[in-house]
């Protein structure tokens, strides 16, 4: 039996071939459509082969990648794709990856993946130099926001019940958790997969701005212990996903300072606005949150997969995950082993692309990135108020516009129905990209500006293709 390597001549080959595609895809995104017409049956029709049990070779293995995966994928990095938290991956770090692939370390013991170890330590505590959080804070990077915030809460489970890994939480007292209805989903599925069922979760009222509001959360709190129920932790979000809103922290720090539980901030899009000259006030009280949640991901312009959590509270990660294995170098063994630190075993070299990003493009180049972005969405949102037929829904925070298109003489439910029905329009023809959230009852378009590919120039192509889609929608 031989390898089934190639030989290194057709490797270059191979290489030289992905480097010429990501240059040409990476460069040339905004003179293609945002996304291309299919549907998923086409997709599958055009897919299906028998498994390969003999080599096709690379031309016609690249060939049908070009056709079959990377023609009908949606271009996220287009200038005007606006849809999600979703960003430009900056070519160094698309490159990053592969270099991580070739290294194959699991960052899960450090023997295993001593340097990889080190340089996602390193990446971590520039991270949190950023952040404004406890320099002496102790983190872990994760696959994205959902993980790190199902991390976070466990490290408030863990805290507020040390001896849960023994007897599980069947020996726990009914409890809760405060959260507001602007904060992302994946706190509350947390707090499900650690099996406290929904009934655990308590939705605290927002202000106008979309924030949650300090008194209604201790009013909340208080109300549970009077009925025997134990407050858990509170979750506040620098960034909402609808709107950008920043939760005032300090003042949901004091509070759950004084009433004893744990706060969890959510900063997986806004964790990085103290560096951010536009938005460095939403950061304020940050400081004292028990753990917190940043996206590189979101944030840093790396391709996915990459979140990290952190937490104050040194020694509480290994408290709640650390393992023994007869298999494995334990804590008493050299080195640091981040296998106790998190859920995972095996866990790739997620802190590679961020390292090389911030060496090859540097962190300024990044911060004036966002301070750009922030301002292209005020201006849009300027544009979007100007309009007679558009209507601005929420205040534009941190890059993102939350609006609709709106023709007079619609009422409430037709406008829903029409913004709803405009998003599929607007995907179909390819000038550009956005989602749709829910503010409260209302349907509404969603714009981040989470791409440093988007310009001035891209502003009022963006109205007009809403409003083109819109007219569609309207005229069917
Ligand atoms: C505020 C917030 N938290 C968490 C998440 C989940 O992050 P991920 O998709 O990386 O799991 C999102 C996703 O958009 C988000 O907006």
């Amino acid at each position: 039996m031989t390898s089934p390597e190639l030989p290194p001549e057709a490797i270059r080959e191979l290489g030289r071939r992905v480097a010429d595609f990501v240059t040409g895809y990476l460069t040339a995104l905004g003179d293609q459509p945002v996304a291309a017409h299919t549907t998923a049956a086409d997709l599958r029709a055009l897919l299906e082969e028998p498994l390969p049990r003999q080599p096709q070779g690379i031309e016609g293995a690249f060939d049908d990648f070009l056709q079959k995966v990377a023609a009908p994928s949606v271009r996220v990095g287009h200038p005007r794709f606006l849809a999600w938290m979703r960003t430009s991956p900056l070519a160094g770090a698309v490159f990053a990856e592969a270099l991580a692939a070739a290294l194959n370390q699991s960052v899960a013991v450090w023997q295993g993946a001593p340097a990889a170890t080190e340089v996602e330590r390193l990446v971590l505590r520039w991270l949190l130099g950023l952040t404004g959080y406890a320099p002496d804070a102790e983190g872990i990077l994760t696959s994205g926001g959902s993980m790190a915030n199902f991390i976070g809460l466990l490290l408030a489970r863990q805290a507020a019940f040390p001896d849960v890994r023994e007897h599980g939480v069947r020996s726990l007292p009914p409890v809760a958790f405060y959260l507001s209805p602007e904060t992302h989903y994946s706190s509350v599925k947390a707090i499900e997969m650690m099996g406290f069922g929904k009934d655990a979760v308590r939705c605290v009222p927002t202000d106008r701005s979309r924030r949650m509001h300090p008194l209604s959360l201790r009013r909340a709190i208080r109300s549970d212990r009077r009925e025997g129920i134990v407050p858990v932790a509170a979750v506040a979000t620098l960034g909402t996903t609808a709107t950008g809103a920043c939760d005032p922290v300090a003042e949901i720090a004091e509070i759950c300072a004084e009433e004893g539980l744990w706060l969890h901030v959510d900063g997986a899009y806004g964790g990085l606005s103290a560096a951010i000259p536009t938005a460095a006030n939403c950061a304020r009280g940050l400081a004292r949150a028990d753990s917190f949640t940043v996206d590189p991901h979101k944030i840093l312009f790396v391709p996915f997969e990459a979140g990290a959590v952190f937490t104050r509270h040194r020694g509480l990660l290994p408290a709640t995950f650390a393992t023994r294995a007869a298999y494995l170098p334990n804590a008493e063994d050299e080195g640091f082993h981040f296998r106790d630190y998190g859920p995972q075993l095996s866990r790739n070299f997620r802190a590679l692309k961020i390292y090389l990003t911030l060496k090859i493009y540097g962190m300024d180049a990044i911060i004036h990135a966002w301070e750009r972005q922030h301002r292209l969405a005020a201006q849009f949102g300027a544009q979007v108020e100007a309009a007679a037929d558009f209507q601005l829904l929420a205040p534009v925070s941190l890059g993102i516009v939350t609006f609709r298109y709106a023709p007079p003489d619609l009422g409430e439910a037709a406008l829903d129905a029409l913004n709803k029905a405009l998003v599929p329009v607007l995907q179909r023809h390819g000038k550009a990209f956005l989602s749709l959230t829910h503010l409260g009852e209302t349907e509404a378009l969603r714009a981040c500006f989470i791409s440093y590919r988007t310009t001035e120039a891209d502003l009022p192509l963006l109205l007009e293709a809403v409003r083109e889609a819109g007219q569609e929608a309207l005229a069917a």
